[in-house]
Formats: C-alpha cells, structure tokens, sequence
C-alpha cells in the first residue's frame, strides 16, 4: 500500500506539469489538475499536482501576492491509500546543481501547519491521511538532476509530518531503521525502489515538526558516509509540500516562510572516510536491486 503512493508521486511530479499561468500582484487561487505559477519575485514554482485525481475530491492551492507562503485546501474520499496530489513549491537557488562532495550547507526552512478546515475536533476525526516533506532529487548528471523529477536515480525525503496512515517507501519492511540524531531530533531511514526505478531515501522525524529551520545536509553526509548515494551524485532540486491521501472532510494545509540556503565548497570531513556501511540498509538496497550502486 504505502509502496506506491510515495512513488508514484515522484513519478508523475514533473512530468505532468505543464501549463504555466502569469502571476498577478493579488492572491491568486488555481484548482487545476496540473497548474503551476513561477513567482516572478523568487523564481519559485508553486503546482497543483493532483498527478492522482481520482474524482473522489477537490484541491485548490493559494498563493498570496507575496509568494512566500501558500496554502492548499483538499479532500480526497476514495482510494484511501493512495496520493491524490502533491500541492507544492520548488525552491530556486543560483547555486544548482551541486555535486555532494561540495554540499557544505542546506539550510532548509519553513512553518506549517494542517488542520480540518471546518474546526472538525481532529484530522483523525476526519480520517485525514497525509504527509509533510522535503523531495529532493539526485544524478550523476546534473542535467538530469535540474531537468526531471522521474528520470534521476535519486529521491531523498524529509519527513517533518505524518498524519494517519501516510507511511514511506520501505517503512512496512524494516522493524530498526537507522537512525540519525539532527540538531535534536531523531530521525529514522527507510530506503526503497520507487516504479520510476529511483531509489527513495526517507528520513522520517520521529515528532511532526511544524517549525523547522534546519542545515539538513548531514542527512546527505550520513548517505555519503555509508555508501548508499555516490558523492559525485548532483543535488538538482529541493520541493516542499504535502502528499495527500484521504480526509472525509476538508483539510486545510499552510506553508509560510519558506526559504532555501545552499553552499558550496571545500569540505573538510564525510565522505569515504572508511564507515563500515550499514548491512540493513545494505540488504535493503539489494532489494530494490540497486546493489551495484555500493
Ligand atoms: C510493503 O508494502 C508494499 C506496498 O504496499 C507491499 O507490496 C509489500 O507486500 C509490503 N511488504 C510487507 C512485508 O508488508
Ligand atoms: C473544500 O475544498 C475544495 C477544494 O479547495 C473547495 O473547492 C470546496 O469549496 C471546499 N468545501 C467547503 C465546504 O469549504
Ligand atoms: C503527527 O500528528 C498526528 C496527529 O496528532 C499524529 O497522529 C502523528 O502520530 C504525528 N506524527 C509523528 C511522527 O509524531
Ligand atoms: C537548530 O534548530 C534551531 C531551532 O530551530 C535553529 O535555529 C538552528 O539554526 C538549527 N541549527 C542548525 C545547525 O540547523
Ligand atoms: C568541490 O570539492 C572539490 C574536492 O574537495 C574541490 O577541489 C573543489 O574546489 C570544490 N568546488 C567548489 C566549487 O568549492
């Protein structure tokens, strides 16, 4: 269950969005399948992403004039285990791509929040299934890495919210994940193939994080460290959103002051620093049939 609906979301990403709409100076409301508004300020795109419309619901996403917050209003009532949409922003930075051996600092930052819209007493009251993450996409070209959501071999996840019964690629495979202590939260790693052939590496927060403001690139050291993902691989894009199963009433999702800070240059620790790689994630790895990336 949980297989597909995380893959599939990174499948159909970038490849299904098209039209592209001209930005107004007022707050702007778009509840199409597949629309998108490049904010003329920051060059961040802001989509709709119902990849998974089953016409069991509705999503409509706001952006304010100001184009650093969004809000997306959604529900969906059938097919419970699956995406329906991946209400979104892509983060522009002039320092893509970035090769991982030079990713000295990804400072990622946003607060958010997810609640019935009609005062409901609790998502759970109205079966709300949903998740809250960073995707993130790798190549060894870089090409790749900018150009595609579906075509790189890469996708790393951050999971700062999981509600319901939203769960990631692997999660239903491996009972003690690794773990990984970031500025004072635990984080679990669940590795999986995706149906694009990505191999997805999720980091799920074991708190949902509603404020988070975060140098995240020692995920990517720990990966690099433990040679699941080669060092030379290009990071080409950063999005933030929501993937949105199931509610039997209206949830209303916001993301404000969203910001993204990428460095590059020498690095002076991580990497082929002899780590014994970790043999779970390894037979894990072998499962998604990726072995030769070790
Ligand atoms: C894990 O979930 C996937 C996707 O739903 C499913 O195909 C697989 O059988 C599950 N594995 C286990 C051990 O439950
Ligand atoms: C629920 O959300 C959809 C999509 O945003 C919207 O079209 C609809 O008007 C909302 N329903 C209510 C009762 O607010
Ligand atoms: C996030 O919040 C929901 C609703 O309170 C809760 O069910 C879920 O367990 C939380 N997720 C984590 C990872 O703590
Ligand atoms: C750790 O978290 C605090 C509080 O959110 C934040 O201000 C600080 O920048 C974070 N540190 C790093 C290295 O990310
Ligand atoms: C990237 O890292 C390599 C190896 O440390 C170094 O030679 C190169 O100068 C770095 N590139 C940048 C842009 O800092």
């Amino acid at each position: 269950m949980t297989f597909s609906r995380v893959v599939l979301s990174a499948l159909f990403a970038a490849a299904l969005c098209t039209a592209q709409i001209s930005p107004s100076s007022s707050t702007d409301v778009y509840c199409g399948q597949f629309q998108t508004l490049v904010s003329p300020v920051s060059g961040n795109i802001f989509s709709t992403n119902e990849w998974g419309d089953d016409g069991s619901g509705a999503s409509c996403v706001t952006v304010p004039a100001g184009d650093n917050s969004f809000s997306a209003e959604w529900k969906w009532a059938k097919n419970p285990d699956n995406v329906h949409a991946f209400p979104n922003v892509q983060l522009t930075s002039p320092t893509f791509p970035v090769q991982l051996l030079n990713l000295t600092r990804l400072n990622f930052g946003v607060d958010w929040s997810m609640a019935p819209s009609d005062g409901s007493s609790s998502l759970s009251a109205i079966q709300a299934s949903a998740d809250v993450v960073i995707d993130m996409f790798l190549d060894p070209s870089w090409v790749t890495a900018m150009a595609s959501t579906t075509k790189p071999l890469y996708e790393v996840m951050v999971w700062m919210g999981q509600f319901g019964d939203a769960n990631a690629i692997g999660a239903n495979l491996t009972k003690s994940p690794p773990t990984y202590k970031l500025n004072g939260t635990t984080f679990s790693l669940y590795t999986g193939p995706n149906g694009a052939g990505q191999t997805v590496f999720s980091w799920l927060a074991q708190t949902n994080l509603t404020s988070f403001h975060n140098d995240i690139s020692p995920l990517f050291n720990y990966l690099v460290d433990h040679n699941l993902l080669p060092t030379s691989a290009y990071l080409g894009s950063v999005q933030f959103g929501t993937e949105t199963f199931h509610a039997t009433s209206n949830v209303t999702f916001t993301a404000s002051n969203f910001a993204l800070d990428l460095e590059k240059g020498i690095k002076t620790s991580n990497a082929l620093g002899g780590v014994v790689p970790n043999l779970a994630l390894i037979a894990f790895v072998g499962l998604a049939g990726v072995m030769a990336l070790l």
